[in-house]
């Protein structure tokens, strides 16, 4: 284990930084159509100013930039600074000049109060050990009547139950533990759960609905590639070289019941919740 490992955040700024040039690249595109999907909840207005929190590689940034539109401006802070350079590279790859990154954590946001008309966080809450501090920080930066736009984990594909349960057989079997990615305080926050801190933090009027997409892997190489390029790689790549020479045939075998003619679908689920200041 080396320092970063230790150290929650540095080990989350490692892994993001090490996924960077491929997450969300291989397979389905199932962020960037979450983050348009988020950015279509939330009533953006031409002109405005919005901040994305852990932007990643601009799943929200990007819609986010569009809706804006070049009187706007869109900022996306993130903690791993390979990700912050390949999203400012794709910026500027794009000429959008209102559009920016920085390296920041969302704990600590140093924008000043009142300063953003939305603020956005896509597939992250669970990364803030101090949610109702980062909540708090959330609705400092938001202008009056701000809006607040998080999604949340909702059940998963039954259809794909197994490969969690297998991953965990196979770290008893092993008798290591699972090692964690996420070290929020609230891993499994569901929406009355959370809805409540929003409400501490000063944000009304919240409420949320269910957003689902079904992604098509073509076949099983591209469904076990594209598990190496978001957070379920972490489990993948701590395996000692024996589990992951046992596992991995063991899974593309068994993934062979869920072929459908046009590969392997797997439905993802979220809850996105808005509140406004
Ligand atoms: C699953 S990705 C989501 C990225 C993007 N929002 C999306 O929807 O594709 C999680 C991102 O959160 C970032 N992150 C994790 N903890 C963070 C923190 N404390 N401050 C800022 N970014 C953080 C990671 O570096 C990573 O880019």
């Amino acid at each position: 284990m080396n320092a970063d490992e230790n150290d929650p955040k540095a080990r989350v700024a490692a892994f993001y930084s090490r996924i960077a040039t491929t997450y969300d690249q291989i397979g389905p595109t199932v962020f960037t159509t979450f983050g348009q999907r988020i950015v279509e909840r939330t009533a953006i207005l031409p002109g405005s100013r919005v901040l994305d929190v852990a932007a990643g590689r601009g799943a929200n940034l990007f819609a986010a930039a569009d809706k804006v539109g070049s009187t706007g401006e869109v900022v996306g802070i993130d903690i791993a600074p390979a990700m912050v350079q390949e999203t400012q590279t794709l910026i500027e790859q794009r000429g959008l000049l209102n559009v920016s990154m920085q390296l920041m954590d969302a704990e600590q946001l140093t924008f000043a109060d009142n300063s953003f008309d939305h603020v956005l966080c896509n597939f992250a809450i669970f990364f803030f050990p101090q949610l109702q501090q980062t909540l708090n920080g959330f609705c400092r930066v938001l202008k009056p009547q701000g809006t607040l736009t998080v999604t949340l984990p909702a059940s998963g594909d039954a259809r794909w139950r197994w490969y969690n349960e297998l991953i965990g057989t196979y770290y008893e079997q092993y008798q290591l533990p699972l090692p964690p990615l996420a070290t929020g305080a609230q891993p499994l926050l569901d929406v009355a759960a959370f809805t409540d801190l929003l409400k501490q933090a000063g944000f009304s009027d919240i409420h949320s609905t269910i957003e689902e997409a079904e992604f098509i892997y073509a076949d099983e190489e591209e469904w076990w590639k594209a598990k190496w390029t978001h957070g379920e790689r972490y489990p993948l790549e701590n395996m000692p070289a024996e589990m992951l020479k046992q596992f991995r045939p063991e899974v593309l075998e068994r993934i062979k019941e869920l072929q459908q003619p046009d590969g392997y679908h797997e439905k993802w689920r979220i809850h996105c919740v808005i509140g406004q200041k």
